[in-house]
């Protein structure tokens, strides 16, 4: 598709109708390839492959028409010109890093981030000479504060894992952007139907596919997506590094990008209704999810969201034993880590995916014991509201 044409189509066309190279056999839908190398005509036409003079797959740790498939969609999607796809999310959130950044570089990041980001700049990145301050997401002196002469990257999730709240976008990119930093945003949580960051003035772009993308929990799968300049470095870093997508994976969330937007509404529509129906249990303390009218960043996500998305989560009175035992009464819900599958999972972040900070970093951030957070799938609400309700009535008997 050309890309002027491109430009003048919403996100769920796009979803659908970009990023198709089809092969002499006139598929409808993207063939699969599965092949790790392709073949050259002439020793002359390798060279040229290699030197970048002709065009053409080499090798599929670099180059693989199912993952260009891919790459090309979310690229429009997100407004970008371009995208890097990767391994997992974790290995887009080394890939920008590794791809952007030098020993000696310094990051500001939300402290309001994935557990095991947090990890990855803090232990792995800081061991190479990378150091990361982290502050509160919606606090712009604070973000103001850290810069350093050698901050070159603002890091941040929109809306947080696991609180959803809401970072300024705008005010976040000129911040970077007057201090020579690029304003990096994990879209994880809306996916590029719900928000697209790059408009609001963000550098890169990046995904965990694993989530909403594919949309049914059954691959890995990450994504960088930008202008091709600043791709360039993480682009080398995959082909250097190997934190490439596999094929078959890309396959599928290319089929998982067609049906997001009708998923995301329909996430969104019951997400609301629970957060709602959870305000009034006796048994709930606080609910944290981007739709409510008294969420503290309500404008910002009407500005910068078209929805408020398909997570929430919630503090039980009673700490972890009373948490724990409402999970294990569930019936539909699914206890795992995973979010953005079809089918709703609920988390217990403390002791899981935010058990790899520490309890005072976990106690800055909010994450208190008593929280649980809902991935609220495609299932009728009102069984997972039942659902629910039998697990808060099990609770007092
Ligand atoms: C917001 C966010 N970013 C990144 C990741 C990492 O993604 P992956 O599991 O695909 O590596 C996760 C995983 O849960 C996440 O919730």
């Amino acid at each position: 598709m050309k890309e002027k044409e491109s430009s003048r189509l919403h996100p769920e066309t796009l979803a659908i109708r970009t990023g198709i190279h089809r092969t002499q056999e006139q598929e409808h839908s993207e063939a699969l390839f599965l092949t790790s190398s392709f073949v050259f005509d002439s020793a002359e036409e390798a060279a040229d492959r290699f030197a970048g003079r002709a065009p053409g797959n080499i090798y599929a740790r670099f180059t693989n028409p199912t993952l260009r498939a891919l790459e090309e969609r979310l690229a429009a999607m997100e407004g970008a010109e371009d995208c890097v796809a990767t391994a997992s999310g974790m290995a887009a959130c080394l890939t920008v890093c590794m791809g952007t950044l030098q020993a000696g570089d310094h990051i500001v990041a939300s402290r309001s981030l994935f557990g095991t980001t947090v990890q990855l700049l803090q232990k792995i990145l800081g061991r190479f000479g990378v150091e990361t301050s982290f502050v509160p997401l919606t606090d712009l002196d604070a973000w103001r504060a850290a810069l350093r002469p050698s901050t070159r990257m603002l890091f941040l999730e929109t809306p947080s894992n696991p609180l959803t709240e809401v970072g300024d976008l705008t005010a976040l990119a000129e911040l970077a952007h007057g201090h020579d930093a690029l304003l990096v945003v994990d879209n994880c949580f809306c996916t590029p139907i719900l928000q697209q960051p790059l408009a609001f003035g963000a550098d890169l772009v990046l995904h965990s596919n694993t989530k909403y993308i594919d949309g049914q929990g059954r691959t890995l799968g990450g994504a960088i997506c930008g202008s091709k300049a600043l791709l360039e470095g993480p682009r080398n870093f995959v082909r250097t590094a190997g934190t490439s997508l596999s094929p078959f994976n890309a396959w599928v969330q290319c089929k998982g990008l067609e049906t997001l937007a009708l998923r995301m509404e329909r996430h969104c529509a019951n997400a609301a209704i629970l957060a709602q129906w959870l305000q009034d249990r006796p048994e709930v303390e606080q609910v944290y999810y981007p739709g409510l009218a008294d969420h503290p960043q309500a404008d910002l996500v009407r500005k910068q969201q078209r929805l408020p998305g398909g997570i929430l989560s919630f503090a039980v009175r009673g700490g972890q034993p009373t948490a724990w035992t409402l999970m294990d009464q569930l019936t539909l819900f699914s206890r795992t880590a995973n979010l953005g599958d079809a089918k709703s999972t609920i988390t217990h972040p403390a002791s899981t995916t935010h058990s790899r900070i520490s309890p005072e970093e976990r106690a800055a951030a909010g994450i208190g014991d008593g929280l649980l957070r809902l991935s609220v799938g495609l299932e009728h609400v009102e069984d997972l509201r039942a659902d629910l309700e039998n697990a808060f009535c099990a609770l007092s008997a």
